[in-house]
Parts: structure tokens; C-alpha cells; sequence
């Protein structure tokens, strides 16, 4: 894994907060954030219902059980919060708590085109049943390639895990405006998922690099079945150019989250509330920004949104990469 992203080029500049889920915590607790928590997704996969698990178990013979257990050791949700939003964390396990350049980098290109693969790879699970996706196909077009058991299984935890934290937020802001911002969002279909489920979401904003968010504007604009789900103000009007669109609860724009004014000067446009409870969702993109950038990002998004929650997932106990680079 490690050694395929590296080959292309692909530096992991985040890495040092993956060392173990000690170092995802006191990253965030070093920013500002009031509290926060880390599960192994041994422990995430574990905590799913029963019943999930014994269904998409039954989809597909694993190759290789120790290489799943392998996996699910070096992925961790984190979960971390501002004021009040503490009771969501409730994974079981282990706990810890206290109190526009466009592409400037060199390895930039790389790292956008691991969205190519985690949306690839999403493909594979979907189009094997381990959950409904009818709206990820408007965006991968190459035809699905299937991917490892352990790959699909590894998948479906990683969405599942992301998925229930949602789920208990948008149940304790139940009735109240509230806010998701999804950042290094890639071709996620979340906010598509989360209307057809009947949710109403005050502001829905997706980040990515503007390479990224071109690809996903112009797929959006193309298939009307995902225009159709987003809500558009009385006047009718959706903002476009090449990289962002403006809709009333949506907003998708071009940004790199290393530049903090470029960012700020974003979310102003999408009509950002600093007040209503926000989740923010970060699925395998923390770890490819510079541990100093990273950290002012996360120390500006604790000292701007007083009730919000940070949802991470990302690799952990990398200390110990060289055993999984040998997969
Ligand atoms: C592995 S992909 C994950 C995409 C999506 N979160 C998902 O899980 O399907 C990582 C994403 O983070 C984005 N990303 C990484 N660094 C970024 C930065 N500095 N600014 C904006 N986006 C970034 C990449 O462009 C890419 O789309």
C-alpha cells in the first residue's frame, strides 16, 4: 500500500500523526479541540450491528483473514469535538480526553489521483452488495474492476464506521439546522445519499483540490438525477463555473486546505454559519498534508466552529508500516 503511493510519487506528508491512535488523539487536542477519541477499525468493524456484518460476510470468502485483521489495524476513525458534542464518540474501546494556488506542490498530482482509487474501490464493494450506492457510477465511469475481498471488506467497515457517526449526529441536532463539511471530499456521494435517506441538511459543503471538484462539477451538471437532489432557492438559481457550485444547501468548491485565507474566503462564499453544529468528515486526506499545515487547519477549525465535531479516518500504528508495505 505504502510502497504503491510512494512509487507514484505519492508522499504520505501527514504521517507522523499516524504513528498510533495516542498520536491521532493528541493531534486534535493539540489544536484546540476539547476532547477527542481513536478507534482501530478492528474495533469500529467489531462495534457495526450484527447484522451487517453476518450479511456482507456472507457476500464473499476472504482470501486471507490475517491480512484483514492486518488492514483493519492500520485504519482508525477519530473522533473529535468542540463544546457539547462529546457524546457522540461512543465506539467501544479505548478513550483519551482532556478538557489559491492550484497544485503547487510537486506530489499534488499524486495525491489527487488517490481519489481515482478509493472511488474505484468503493465501486468494486457497491457493485458486490456490501451497501447501496445508486449514485457513485455518475462519477467512475471506468468499468468496475473487483478488488480483494479484504479490499471490499476493508471498504465497507471504512464507509460504515463514517457513516454511523453521521448518523449520530444528525440524531442529537435532530430539528435544528446543523451543517456537514466534507473535506478532501473526492467523489463521495454522501450528500446525495443523505437525501434520498430524507434528510435535510442546512449547508452541505464539499472541498477538495479544483482538479477534483472540475470533475465532480461537470458530472454533476451532466446527469440530472444528482441536480434533481440538490436544493435549489426559490429563485431557482445554481452558481457555476469550472470548479465550484453554488446551490442553496450545496456547495462544492476548489480549495487546497493548506491555504487557510483561500479556505476562509470559501466557506464565506457557501454561506458558512459559525454557529450551528458542523461535522466535519475527512476520509483519508489528512495524511497527505504537511503535519504544520494540518495543524493550523485543525487549530482554525477549533477556534472558528465552537460546536462541531471532527470525523477522521485515516491510517494509524504506522510505526509498524514496513510489515504492511510487504502487501
Ligand atoms: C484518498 S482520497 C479520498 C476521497 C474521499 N474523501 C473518499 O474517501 O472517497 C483523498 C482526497 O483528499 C484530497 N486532498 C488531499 N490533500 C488536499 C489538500 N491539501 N487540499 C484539498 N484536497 C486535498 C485529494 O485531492 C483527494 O480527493
Amino acid at each position: 500500500m505504502l510502497g504503491n503511493l510512494r512509487a507514484r510519487g505519492c508522499n504520505l506528508a501527514g504521517v507522523d500523526a499516524c504513528t498510533s491512535l495516542e498520536t491521532q488523539v493528541s493531534r486534535f487536542l493539540d489544536c484546540g479541540w476539547h476532547g477527542a477519541r481513536a478507534w482501530d477499525m478492528v474495533q469500529v468493524y467489531q462495534s457495526l450491528p450484527n447484522g451487517e456484518r453476518q450479511r456482507i460476510e456472507r457476500l464473499e470468502m476472504l482470501d486471507e483473514g490475517e491480512l484483514l485483521v492486518q488492514l483493519f489495524q492500520h485504519y482508525a476513525i477519530t473522533i473529535a469535538w468542540v463544546a457539547k458534542l462529546d457524546e457522540l464518540a461512543t465506539f467501544p474501546g479505548n478513550s483519551q480526553r482532556r478538557g489559491s494556488a492550484m497544485c503547487s506542490h510537486p506530489c499534488d498530482e499524486a495525491v489527487i489521483a488517490t481519489n481515482d482509487d478509493a472511488s474505484e474501490c468503493k465501486r468494486s464493494a457497491v457493485r458486490l452488495g456490501y451497501w447501496q450506492d445508486d449514485y457513485l457510477g455518475y462519477f467512475v465511469k471506468s468499468p468496475a474492476e473487483r478488488k480483494a475481498p479484504e479490499i471490499n471488506r476493508g471498504y465497507f467497515a471504512r464507509v460504515r464506521g463514517v457513516e454511523i457517526c453521521i448518523e449520530k449526529f444528525l440524531h442529537r441536532t435532530a430539528g435544528n439546522p446543523c451543517q456537514i463539511i466534507n473535506l478532501g471530499c473526492g467523489f463521495d456521494t454522501l450528500y446525495w445519499r443523505l437525501r434520498e435517506a430524507g434528510h435535510a441538511i442546512a449547508n452541505f459543503i464539499e472541498l477538495d483540490f479544483p482538479t477534483v471538484t472540475a470533475r465532480k462539477c461537470y458530472a454533476i451538471k451532466r446527469n440530472k438525477r444528482l441536480l434533481d437532489k440538490i436544493h435549489v432557492a426559490e429563485d431557482g438559481e445554481v452558481r457555476l463555473s469550472p470548479t465550484d457550485l453554488h446551490a442553496s444547501n450545496y456547495h462544492i468548491m476548489g480549495v487546497d486546505l493548506r491555504n487557510i485565507d483561500e479556505l476562509h474566503n470559501k466557506l464565506n462564499q457557501a454561506e458558512i454559519d459559525y454557529t450551528i453544529p458542523t461535522i466535519f468528515l475527512a476520509e483519508c486526506v489528512l495524511v497527505y498534508i504537511e503535519t504544520q499545515n494540518c495543524h493550523n487547519l485543525l487549530k482554525w477549525l477549533a477556534g472558528h466552529f465552537p460546536t462541531s465535531v471532527f470525523v477522521n479516518y485515516e491510517q494509524v500504528n504506522m510505526n509498524d508500516r514496513e510489515e504492511i508495505c510487504r502487501h
